[in-house]
């Protein structure tokens, strides 16, 4: 139900279609208090256009509308509040949640067409840094909601598994390295060598020859760097898939940038035959219009981050035929999408019109970038163990008696840290505090999954019994909730267009406001003989942050 869209098709009519439909949605406002109705217009900018003053504009539109779904309409002061029929709009709203459950809010806009969503990313070799979190929980996000408008969404894990890094990192291992280490700690262990390696090679340059003639044997297929590299990329691989369980995440595809370098040649070769490549100081580049030209091969003949992302969209196109494909990458890479859609572009193919790059802000410390070199990085496995025993100990506190702790704890610790991140509108920086993601008050995943438990648990005690056919609630108490509840297909839908889960995150929490409001200053198990109806506002309160929760990627336990 979108009651503005109600009202603005409406006033469309009382107005002989004098404004349009769009734009009057657009005048439609949420007057600050109740006691001026539920929407309001103002009638001040059409003064002009009418030559009456705004007062009597007001009072002729309100004497018009009618409407079986408004209780009351009024002109004060230029403007109409119109005051919502209480009854019918909560008989309505519940019913459909009630019946639809968790598919309120679907919207079959995709018909199974896929969305490509390219996402986490991570380099191997390398701890999961900040900017891999974002990422990753944006990301996953996305992909839900995609799926909740009837796409497709085919997850893609395009690891940074190639480059002349892992020459460097098979000398360090060759020299310095011992296979047990490793295995215990890849990521801390493969770090340390390639730090070490750095160290070293300043005293002795050498190493860095020994570096390339290395990566030069990988790209050739040798069999004992292959061996080595594939090993490192196994080991990280281990290590990343635990970070992703925690999280609940999963992927369809992991081929990352080493998976193209078989496939670079034939765009070379294409991009040759359309004659679009150019000689630049011994460099192969595509020129681009309003656009640093594009570089495809080097002097010595390599290839580039650049040319693996166009072999990888040629190959997504092939494999999956996505009518989207969105690129979940930080801001800092915008450059780099710009230029690959334009080179897609040139090369003819309408469907680069389906891309996009949903870029996102930084995750500061202390006001500055976390810089992944000199081992200052803060782990992501660490914290996310930070956050799930911290809830560990909350539930222990609060709740002793709750069975399957431990599975609570790891839903309300990285519920914590992936709420922390959506809520944030994504082109926002943010603040990386250990500290507010702990929080499990104010504005936190944990806080709505409180509020989805305590719903949960008022249903269990009240003996809520489904089935409910007609349901209305019409109580002053109620309102609130109900007019969140007639928004939540909006928030996805915002979400959605914008590729922007904080919609829904800020969603979430309002909802969840407006129950502890009313829980707070009802009695909602009285035998009364409501308590039926008044159960059945929490049930639909419970199915809609579960499902608001789901489509960010956090889980709802039951008790907490
Ligand atoms: N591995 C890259 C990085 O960490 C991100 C890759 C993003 N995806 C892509 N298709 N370029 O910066």
């Amino acid at each position: 139900m979108d009651f503005k869209k109600d009202f603005a098709s409406i006033l469309h009519e009382v107005l002989d279609g004098k404004l349009n439909q769009d734009k009057l949605t657009l005048m439609i406002e949420k007057p600050r208090f109740e006691e001026m109705g539920d929407l309001a217009f103002p009638c001040f900018e059409l003064a002009k256009v009418f030559r009456k003053s705004p007062q009597s504009i007001a009072a002729d539109i309100a004497a018009e509308i009618v409407s079986p779904l408004l209780e009351k309409v009024e002109a004060v002061s230029g403007y109409v509040n119109v005051f919502l029929s209480k009854h019918k709009v909560s008989s309505i709203v519940l019913k459909e949640v009630l019946t639809l459950k968790e598919h309120y809010g679907d919207l079959d806009l995709g018909k199974n067409q896929v969305i490509t969503v390219d996402f986490s990313s991570p380099n191997i070799a390398k701890p999961f840094s900040m900017g891999h979190l974002r990422s990753t929980v944006i990301g996953n996000a996305l992909a839900l909601i995609t799926e909740k408008y009837g796409y497709r969404s085919v997850r893609i894990n395009h690891l940074g598994d190639w480059g002349t890094q892992f020459g460097k990192l098979i000398v360090a291992y060759k020299k310095w390295g011992k296979e047990e280490t490793v295995k215990q700690q890849p990521i801390k262990e493969l770090l340390k060598l390639y730090v070490t390696f750095h160290e070293e090679a300043e005293k002795d340059p050498s190493l860095n020859d020994e570096a390339r003639g290395w990566f030069k044997k990988l790209e050739e297929n040798d069999d004992e760097a292959m061996k080595l590299w594939e090993w490192f990329r196994e080991e990280s691989l281990k290590e990343f898939s635990k970070t992703y369980k925690l999280m609940g995440i999963e992927f369809d595809s992991f081929h990352g940038e080493a998976f193209y370098n078989d496939k670079m040649d034939q765009v070379v070769h294409l991009l040759e035959n359309m004659n679009l490549l150019q000689e630049s100081e011994g460099a192969q580049v595509v020129p681009l219009e309003g656009l640093a030209p594009c570089l495809i091969k080097k002097r010595d003949g390599t290839t580039l981050y650049a040319t693996r992302d166009l072999a990888a969209a040629l190959y997504r196109q092939d494999t999956y035929q996505f009518a989207q494909s969105l690129y979940i990458v930080g801001n800092e890479q915008s450059l780099h999408f710009k230029q690959l859609f334009a080179v897609l572009e040139k090369m003819g193919y309408q469907w680069v019109k389906g891309m996009a790059h949903v870029p996102f802000g930084m995750m500061l410390k202390d006001g500055k970038k976390m810089s992944t070199r000199k081992g200052k990085v803060v782990l992501l496995e660490e914290v996310l163990q930070d956050a799930i025993s911290f809830a560990l100990e909350d539930i222990k506190q609060k709740n002793p008696n709750l069975p399957s702790k431990e599975e609570v704890a790891r839903q309300v610790g990285t519920g914590a840290i992936i709420f922390h991140d959506l809520k944030n509108f994504r082109q926002n920086d943010i603040e990386f505090s250990l500290e507010d993601m702990l929080k499990f008050e104010g504005e936190t995943g944990p806080y709505v999954q409180y509020t989805h438990a305590r719903a949960s648990s008022l249903l269990r005690k009240g003996e809520f019994q489904e089935n409910q056919a007609e349901v209305c609630i019409s109580d002053a108490e109620a309102w609130p909730i109900i007019m969140n509840l007639t928004i939540f297909p909006q928030a996805i839908k915002r979400a959605f267009e914008e590729n922007d889960p904080s919609q829904i995150a800020k969603y979430v929490i309002e909802l969840a406001r407006a129950f502890n409001k009313y829980y707070a200053s009802v009695r909602i198990l009285e035998d009364d003989g409501q308590k039926q109806e008044r159960l059945s506002l929490v049930y639909s309160v419970k199915v809609v942050l579960k499902e608001g929760l789901r489509l960010l990627g956090l889980e709802a336990p039951e008790e907490m």
